[in-house]
């Protein structure tokens, strides 16, 4: 049986790793500036994650969400105290595309509306209503479309406030990215969250961050909206929170009520996956990982600012994009290939830098290092006259 072909894919095979570093079959060492798409945050392979799934594999890695699971009490407790935020309630699922996907289900259910505000090349996920407020008609298939989606220009204050001047009573929800990760690392102003805030309180809408690549610890603080000094009504988690073990959720302040049947999962929330979540958060309290995300990725990001040819550094923490010019068109690819270092994309022309948060220094100047290099290679391959018309 051939495997559907929908992912383009690199001719590499990792088969083990540990902390920023994975290795191939040919023991070929590999730097992660791209944290396996912002899902690596305590690190790859660490021992106490892998201990903590080992234990919980050996004792019960699975019964319905009809039984008590205590393991959830403890993981929600513990997602409150690093949060900041004790009042909220958790609904697990196990993926992104879900936690939205319950998320805009939620808000539809509780304000009895049906218009959700998106924004432009905005991502959400690829299940019926996420893909339907995902910025990409291309990805949306005919049976997903719907007119109960607007999408608004990114940052602008005042098309927001006219859209809710206009239709206000209808919106059920605005969901924002406050660090947009598909759409190339665009930053959302402080102002424009506060904003959706205001206008989503007068307004009786919720507010949804979709925390699932911005979230979770990866700007430094845990929250990518906490930045802006405003609270979501739901935020979405996924990537990050299982480092790898596939777990998601929402965080559903405490103003939203809840009736059996709602929502609802077989897998959502399985033991095995909350002993995950358990150890990442674990991880991320001993090691102050937040902190250390805060502080390299200020680090990382002045750096970056320095290299003359890359462009446009942006970013929080280590959420960070930059765009390359035509002449450095093969930046990414030859990291890769000559320096073994896995970066994103940030489209149309970029990288995106998603690093584990525990990245140490000494792996940041590694990559500075391949960096600056090929960067200097790449200007070099063009003869210093070119485009010079006498
Ligand atoms: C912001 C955001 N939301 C949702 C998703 C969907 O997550 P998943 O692929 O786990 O369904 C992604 C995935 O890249 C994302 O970046």
């Amino acid at each position: 049986m051939k495997l559907f072909d929908v992912y383009p894919i690199n001719i590499i095979n990792i088969v083990h790793s540990e902390g920023s570093y994975a290795w191939d079959e040919n023991e070929v060492q590999y730097l992660d500036m791209y944290g396996g798409h912002a899902v690596i945050s305590i690190g790859h392979t660490h021992p106490h994650w892998v201990k903590r799934i080992e234990e919980q594999l050996s004792k019960i890695a699975f019964y319905s969400n009809s039984i008590q699971i205590p393991i959830q009490q403890e993981l929600a407790d513990k997602l409150g105290k690093m949060s900041g935020k004790e009042n909220y309630q958790l609904f697990l699922c196990n993926s992104g595309a879900e936690a939205n996907e319950n998320a805009l289900k939620l808000a539809s259910f509780h304000t009895g509306r049906k218009k959700i505000v998106a924004f432009e090349k905005a991502f959400h996920g690829r299940t019926s209503l996420a893909v339907a407020a995902t910025d990409n008609a291309s990805i949306v298939a005919p049976v997903n479309e719907t007119d109960n989606i607007v999408f608004l220009p990114f940052n602008d204050e005042e098309a927001l406030t006219n859209y809710f001047a206009t239709a206000g009573n209808d919106v059920a929800a605005v969901i924002i990215e406050a660090i947009q990760g598909v759409g190339g690392i665009a930053v959302a102003t402080d102002n424009f969250l506060k904003a959706i805030r205001s206008l989503c309180t007068q307004n009786g809408a919720v507010f949804i961050a979709d925390e699932v690549q911005c979230g979770y610890g990866r700007t430094g603080n845990f929250f990518a909206v906490d930045h802006a000094g405003v609270d979501a009504d739901i935020y979405s988690m996924a990537k990050g929170m299982g480092n790898g073990f596939p777990v998601g959720g929402i965080l559903i302040a405490p103003h939203i009520n809840s009736r059996h049947g709602m929502l609802g999962t077989t897998f959502g929330g399985n033991h095995l996956a909350c002993a995950a979540a358990l150890a990442v958060l674990e991880i991320m309290e001993d090691e102050n990982l937040l902190h250390k995300a805060a502080e390299n990725g200020e680090y990382l990001l002045n750096e970056l600012k320095e290299i003359s040819g890359i462009q446009n550094v942006r970013g929080k923490g280590l959420m960070i994009g930059f765009d390359v010019p035509d002449e450095l068109k093969d930046l990414r690819k030859n990291l890769l290939h000559k320096h073994q270092t896995f970066t994103g994309e940030a489209k149309p022309n970029g990288i995106r830098l998603l690093p584990s948060l525990a990245i140490t220094r000494n792996e940041i100047d590694e990559f500075l290092a391949a960096l600056k290099t090929e960067v200097k290679e790449l200007k070099n391959k063009i003869p210093a006259d070119v485009g010079i018309v006498e």
